[in-house]
């Protein structure tokens, strides 16, 4: 029986605590099978969506801040930008970097730490935010990407609408991804929406859990100004519907420098 709900364990050589378990789950391949769905098309068609709504200039320097495997990363350069992408989990990277072209680099980095270059636009996009103990990491992850960006860049920032989420909290769920049964609990515990993950596969229980601060919109437009930030747009889903706090299922901020 492997458990990954404990205080501290070991996990390729390291030490995590159970508040760092995002260096865990997000490396691993349940991860990537548990939300397989959320996948290339759902990506192209937010991309293209965007695109229209920001009209880059040709060859705009883009970067997709915690990006994963990289869905958006390669649309954002087929629409014609030079982008980066850049994630924590090696294991994400290392399968982004089979699409890598002369346009398309990714590499691995903690949004935490400052980024290497300044960028026109910067996306954060499906929750990759709200996964630090304190708000000051926050804070220091947005004020770090105000300052990675080009005088007048973009940032596009997707969260969950934490006031429609809450809402409509699902508390028990089992959901069928592949040869896997996930057995999933959600519940709102101190300020985080915790997703609570368990099953089994080839003999073996796993149990992850997510971690998410549930910030709401008026909370992140606060931490957005703290960083510097202007906002100029939000949405509520990625057809770009206008933002609803009671209806939308996405918060969709776009913030200039
Ligand atoms: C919900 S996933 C979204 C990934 C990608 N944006 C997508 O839409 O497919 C969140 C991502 O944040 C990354 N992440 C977590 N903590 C991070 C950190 N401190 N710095 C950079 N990336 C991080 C995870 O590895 C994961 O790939």
């Amino acid at each position: 029986m492997i458990v990954f709900y404990i205080n501290h364990f070991r996990w390729q050589n390291t030490f995590v605590t159970m508040s760092e378990w995002y260096k865990t789950w997000f490396d691993s391949e349940y991860y990537h099978l548990l939300y397989k769905d959320r996948d290339h098309t759902e990506a192209e068609n937010f991309i293209q969506k965007i695109y229209q709504y920001l009209t880059p200039a040709p060859h705009a320097l883009m970067l997709d801040l915690a990006c994963g495997k990289g869905r958006h990363s390669i649309h954002l350069q087929k629409m014609g930008a030079i982008v980066e992408g850049c994630d924590y989990s090696e294991n994400s990277i290392q399968h982004a970097k089979q699409f890598e072209n002369n346009a398309l680099c990714f590499y691995t980095h903690d949004m935490r730490n400052p980024l290497p270059k300044k960028y026109d636009y910067i996306f954060n996009l499906f929750t990759s935010f709200g996964y630090f103990d304190t708000l000051k990491e926050h804070q220091q992850t947005l004020n770090h990407i105000y300052t990675g960006l080009n005088d007048n860049g973009t940032f596009v920032f997707d969260f969950m609408n934490i006031p429609f989420i809450l809402d409509q909290l699902i508390s028990h769920e089992t959901v069928t991804k592949g040869p896997v049964e996930f057995n999933i609990v959600r519940k709102e515990i101190n300020g985080t929406l915790q997703k609570h993950i368990s099953f089994k596969d080839n003999g073996q229980h796993y149990t992850f859990t997510e971690e998410v601060a549930a910030f709401r919109p008026d909370e992140i437009m606060a931490m957005m100004k703290k960083a510097g930030f202007a906002i100029q747009d939000t949405f509520g889903d990625y057809a770009l519907s206008p933002y609803h706090s009671t209806h939308s299922k996405r918060f969709i901020l776009i913030a200039t420098k």
